[in-house]
């Protein structure tokens, strides 16, 4: 591979949560710069799933951002939460002080006094995790919904801004898809009235970072063609490692037989926790061979299954054969808008992720090698 893309720039490799964290130093700097300059815009990050965005993040918020007291970091995984109604969401981000933490808080922390409107209270920043304090009463109110939680974390945005800049990260965030706001006679979309406040926060009064994490993208896809948020955000993929990476990687690993190594990408490609078990494979002296060749297997019978129980008639089922096949021969598929069929097994096969949709390109892929792997038993036998 001596002409390889890249060949001599150094890939990074640190040890992260005890294991090995490859590279990321591109998209270190993008976020880290970013972050530098005054918040102009939502930021969504991208991408298949495991291509390793929650672990940059993590890795950054804990590594970096939270090492620089001129910042106030702000990190919610949803998918940490059983978020099923309005109330669900409140507790994510906002607990009463009760007397029994209130010694707690107090000791930790410094009040916020807070006005909102006729109301007024105090709100402590979170001691551990994300969630405000707030006093009894305006708990009360917040839960009562005399008070809107958007304009009250404005309100909190905006004190905490006068000595940190606050960056929101929100990861996996298509969670409080269906989930409305009560307490109001129209019902309210909780996420549109979310994004409202997102791009409040960013474009109209500068006050915070935000950050949107996805894998699901059909979900980013309706904010990319929402005229509103697309006008209003960045949109920043974080892909699967590519071939110098996962070689670099192995190498780390003390794997460099080049059979090897390229077994190992022909099967799983970037994709990060499908290599870490193939380390474990080669290290315990199994066969990768057989090893990689039961993987595609597997990835054969979930295409399998897939077709039979998700796929309805006879002509969803044809179709998806004939993208297999179309996939196989030239590496992509392209949508054709006019074809409601093929649009709407496309977007089941996306919704499964045996294919990845990028919004901003034509063209449909798979969402890993691995998966490529197992059409090619399917398609080929
Ligand atoms: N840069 C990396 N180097 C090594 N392993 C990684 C890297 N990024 C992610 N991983 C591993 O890959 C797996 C999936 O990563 P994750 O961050 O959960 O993906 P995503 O959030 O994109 O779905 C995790 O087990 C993680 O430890
Ligand atoms: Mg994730």
């Amino acid at each position: 591979m001596a002409d390889a893309p890249g060949e001599g720039v150094k890939v990074r490799v640190i040890e992260y949560r005890e294991g090995p964290f490859v590279d990321r130093e591109k998209e270190e700097e993008f976020l880290l710069d970013r972050f530098k300059h005054r918040p102009e815009k939502l930021l969504f990050i991208y991408g298949p799933k495991s291509s390793g965005k929650t672990t940059l993040m993590e890795y950054l918020v804990e590594n970096v951002l939270k090492k620089d007291k001129s910042l106030y970091v702000n990190y919610v995984n949803f998918r940490g939460y059983a978020i099923v109604n309005y109330d669900s969401f409140l507790d994510v981000y906002f607990q009463p002080i009760e007397d029994e933490n209130k010694p707690f808080i107090e000791k930790a922390l410094e009040y916020l006094p807070i006005s909102i409107g006729r109301f007024g209270g105090n709100v402590s920043l979170p001691i551990k995790g994300i969630q405000f304090g707030l006093n009894i009463e305006l708990y009360d109110r917040l839960v009562e919904k005399k008070i809107d939680p958007f304009n009250l974390l404005l309100e909190i945005l905006k004190k905490i801004r006068k000595k940190q800049m606050p960056i929101l990260i929100l990861d996996e965030v298509q969670i409080l898809e269906g989930i409305y706001m009560n307490g109001e006679v129209k019902r309210r979309h909780l996420l549109t009235e979310f994004f409202n406040f997102l791009v409040r926060l960013t474009k109209e009064t500068h006050l915070a970072h935000v950050v949107v994490m996805t894998s699901e993208t059909l979900f980013l896809e309706k904010i990319y063609n929402h005229s509103k948020l697309a006008e209003t955000s960045d949109f920043y993929l974080i892909g699967h490692l590519d071939f110098k990476q996962v070689q670099e990687w192995l190498k780390y690993e003390g794997i460099e037989d080049k059979e090897i190594v390229n077994l190992i990408w022909e099967y799983v490609g970037g994709s990060a926790h499908r290599i870490n078990d193939a380390i474990r494979i080669v290290k315990k002296g199994d066969s990768l061979e057989h090893y990689l060749l039961d993987e595609a297997k597997i990835y054969r019978g979930k295409l399998s299954h897939f077709i039979a129980e998700m796929l309805e008639e006879l002509d969803e089922k044809r179709m998806f054969k004939g993208i297999l096949e179309e996939m196989l021969k030239q590496g992509f598929v392209v949508r054709d808008n006019e074809n409601n069929l093929q649009r709407r097994v496309m977007n089941k096969a996306i919704e499964h992720e045996f294919l990845f949709l990028n919004p901003r390109e034509e063209r449909i892929v798979f969402n890993s090698r691995i998966v490529r792997k197992g059409a090619e038993l399917l398609i080929e036998g």
